[in-house]
């Protein structure tokens, strides 16, 4: 059985999309494909259906990684459906938190950046929304970051499986 781990931020379009393929990316670079399943989501459900956010676009292209993803919200089923649900920001963990206790979910919650070696006491992956392409670099950083750890973590876990 594959491991699924879902990406969750607030619209959807600038973060999970991100950590998403910036995670695939990795996931194909170590040959885990077979083994790891992955999506994103949003808590709210203002951009269900878009394209990523043009900025968000732009930096991974700039990293020369691809993504077909469309915006949609998380969903009552998602919190069963997937091994780990990895939130960006606290606001986002609360909202999944809530959505979880609601309907007895069994995944795993996270904070992207318990995985990020370099996060200190702030374990937040900020919102770049209102923000410029420095705050949507600075995402990349922390997804790249983040990624790595969490791909550590869960290729122990395949060891035991
Ligand atoms: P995300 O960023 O949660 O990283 O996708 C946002 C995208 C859209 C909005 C807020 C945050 N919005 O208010 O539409």
């Amino acid at each position: 059985m594959k491991i699924k781990v879902l990406f969750v931020c607030l619209g959807n379009i600038c973060r999970s999309p991100m950590a998403e393929a910036v995670f695939a990316q990795q996931v194909h670079k170590y040959g885990l494909h077979d083994k790891i399943e992955w999506d994103s989501a949003g808590t709210a459900g203002y951009h269900i259906g878009s394209a990523p956010d043009k900025r968000t676009l732009e930096v991974l292209r700039n990293y020369e990684i691809s993504t077909t993803h469309k915006g949609r919200r998380l969903s009552s089923q998602d919190v069963s459906d997937y091994h780990y649900i990895i939130a960006m920001d606290n606001a986002n963990y609360e909202d999944i938190q809530r959505v979880h206790s609601q309907h007895k979910g069994t995944s795993k919650l996270h904070l992207f950046r318990e995985f990020d070696p370099m996060a200190t006491l702030d374990r937040e992956v900020p919102d770049p929304y209102y923000g410029t392409m420095k705050d949507f670099e600075l995402v990349y950083e922390q997804c790249l970051r983040s990624s790595e750890g969490l791909l550590s973590h869960l290729k122990e876990i395949l060891k035991t499986k």
